[in-house]
This record gives structure tokens, sequence and C-alpha cells, in this order.
């Protein structure tokens, strides 16, 4: 455990120059590896060594390298596949934030802000390299947290119109729309994000149901909507953010309509698996964190909100639906 770091920093360094891309079936000789990922044999089979160590790839006798399981997972085409995960965990922009965990609990502020002096954001509505790692990370983490099984776990059957708030490049909305033929819906992110996710709207073939709509949920969120959902949104807020993000949706809101936020939600005594750590990347990118059921109906009440009820998915994620109180 003491060491652990240097495990998803070797992964990344894997999954950056696309290794597991380029080995297909079969081994490969690291020489081959290294002529196909543009990187030094050396050094190379010396990150494939320690990534075999642990069962991601492994060496043959002959000194060549195949793919395991676990290695498979790093493949771009892979079903929920890690690569862009990984691209972010390894990020520097990522872990130096990390690295300020000793500080936020002295002072309940993100690392990320002690490091780079503003919010990461803001920070990405700035550096477009990093923002599109985040926003394919963010889409590789729904594909493999389990919440992407939320449009099944719905009844949809009496609404009409859907808008994803800080939907991201989509792939949530997509999904939902796919799954329910008879919706309409809106995508609803910052401009530079929306702007990116035609592609993957018109690759599920669901462009011609779905409206972009740019913007900032701090100011508004386009209104009238039967249903509003928020995918692992409320988690990157302190209260304060949060319930102005939820109060601009009740804004928009008509009576009868629903929200559903989908989250994780935090077990009241430390608990094995990834809540909590979750929640402390949450600490140390945002300042943020990962509420209980409690916590979430206090803050929906604040926002005018009554909690209905909370459906179960998996990995510890749940749809909150909501109703205008
Ligand atoms: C953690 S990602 C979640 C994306 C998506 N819901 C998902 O589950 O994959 C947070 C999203 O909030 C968006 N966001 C951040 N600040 C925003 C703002 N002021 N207005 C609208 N969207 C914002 C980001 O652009 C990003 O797409």
């Amino acid at each position: 455990m003491a060491t652990s770091f240097w495990v998803p920093l070797a992964i990344h360094t894997a999954a950056k120059w696309r290794v597991a891309d380029v080995l297909e079936d079969g081994s490969k000789t690291v020489a081959e590896l290294a002529r196909a990922t543009d990187t030094q044999e050396d050094p190379l089979r010396r990150v494939l060594r320690a990534l075999a160590s642990l069962g991601i790839f492994a060496e043959t006798e002959d000194g060549r390298f195949a793919h395991t399981p676990m290695s498979r997972t790093l493949r771009s085409d892979a079903p929920g596949s890690l690569r862009d995960f990984m691209m972010m965990i390894g990020a520097d922009w990522y872990w130096r934030a990390w690295g300020q965990l000793p500080h936020s609990i002295k002072t309940t502020q993100p690392g990320f802000d002690q490091v780079f002096g503003e919010p990461v954001f803001e920070y990405l509505s700035k550096h477009a390299e990093a923002a599109t790692v985040f926003n394919r990370a963010m889409t590789g983490f729904s594909a493999m947290s389990g919440a992407e099984v939320a449009p099944e776990r719905y009844d949809f059957s009496q609404v009409k119109t859907v808008v994803d708030v800080a939907g991201g490049h989509g792939s949530f909305l997509a999904r939902v729309l796919k799954t329910h033929p008879h919706l309409r819906g809106g995508l609803f992110d910052q401009p530079a994000v929306v702007a990116e996710a035609q592609a993957m709207l018109a690759e599920s073939g669901v462009a011609d149901r779905c409206t972009l709509l740019g913007g900032d949920f701090f100011e508004s969120v386009p209104e009238s909507y039967d249903v509003y959902m928020m995918k692992m949104i409320i988690h990157d807020w302190k209260d304060a953010q949060a319930l102005r993000i939820l109060q601009n949706c009740r804004k928009a809101m008509l009576r009868d309509a629903k929200l559903l936020l989908v989250e994780q939600l935090m077990p009241e005594r430390a608990v094995p698996g990834p809540h909590h750590f979750i929640d402390l990347a949450m600490l140390s990118m945002l300042g943020s964190k990962v509420r209980t059921v409690t916590e979430f109906r206090a803050l929906l009440a604040q926002a005018g909100f009554e909690l209905t009820r909370t459906i179960d998915l998996v990995h510890g994620f749940a749809i909150l639906e909501s109703k205008p109180s």
C-alpha cells in the first residue's frame, strides 16, 4: 500500500503510449512494441515487466510480451475500456492535486487550487488538452462505474423530454435516448464541452432527437423539460454551490417535472469498496464530497425538492428521484 501510487503511474505510461492497442493477439518482442509506440526499448521493457509482475501483460519465456485479461482492459476498444480513465489518473495535474491532501485536511481547500491557483473547471476551460483527457475519463468512468445502467432502471414511459444537465460529451443522454426511443433530449453543459458532443450523439444515432445547449448552471438551466437528470454532478460541489445548481433546476422546472440525480451514496461507516477514496478524490480536486442519503435529502429540501425514492444501481450508485416540494 505504501508505494501503490507507483502502480497507476506505470499503468498510465502503458496506456499513454497505447501498448495495449498495438499488442493484438499473440505476442510481440519489446523491440516491435517500442517501434510501434515510438518509445525506447529498455525503459519500455522495464515498465512492462513491472506491470507483468502484477498480471497486467505477461512476459513469455523468450522475453516477448502478450496480453492478459487485465492488460486487455487498457485497449481503447475494450468494452468499458480503462484507457481514458488511466490517462487522467496519470496526468500530472491530477496526481499533483492529490499530493496536497495534507493541505486539504488542514484547510478544507482542494489540493488542485493550491497547486494551480484556480479551481479545476476554470483550469480545464483554459487547457484544451487536459479538458479532453478529463471529459474522456468521465465518459470512461461512467462506462465502468455501472451508473450507465440507470436508463434501464427508471420508468420513462410517461416522460416526453429529458435534459441532461452538465451531461459532458453526451454518452449518458445518448444511452437514455437509445433505450427509450420515444424521448427527446437536451444536452446541457459548458459551450466548449457540448461543442465536442456532436460526434458521440451522431455515432449513437440519436443526434436528430437531441438539442445541444451551452450555458452555465450557476446562471440558469434550460426550462420546461419533463425530467432533469444530473449524473455525477452534485458530488463535484460544496453545499453552497450544489444548492445553487439545484435551485436553478427547480426554477427551470414545471410543478410536475422530476429531478433525477445519479450519484454514488456514501455509507454511514467505513466499508470496503471505492466510496471513501472517490470521496478523497473529490476533496483533492474540488473540495467537495460524496454524500450520504441523509445529506442529499437535506440539501434537496433546502433547494425546494422532496426526495421521493432511491433506486439502487451497482457499485454504490443510486438514482435519487425528487419532485418539487
Ligand atoms: C464530472 S463531469 C460529469 C459529466 C457527465 N454528467 C457524466 O456523468 O459523465 C462534470 C461536468 O460538469 C460540467 N460543468 C462544470 N461547470 C459547469 C457549469 N458552470 N455549467 C455547466 N456545466 C458545468 C463539466 O463541463 C463536466 O462535463
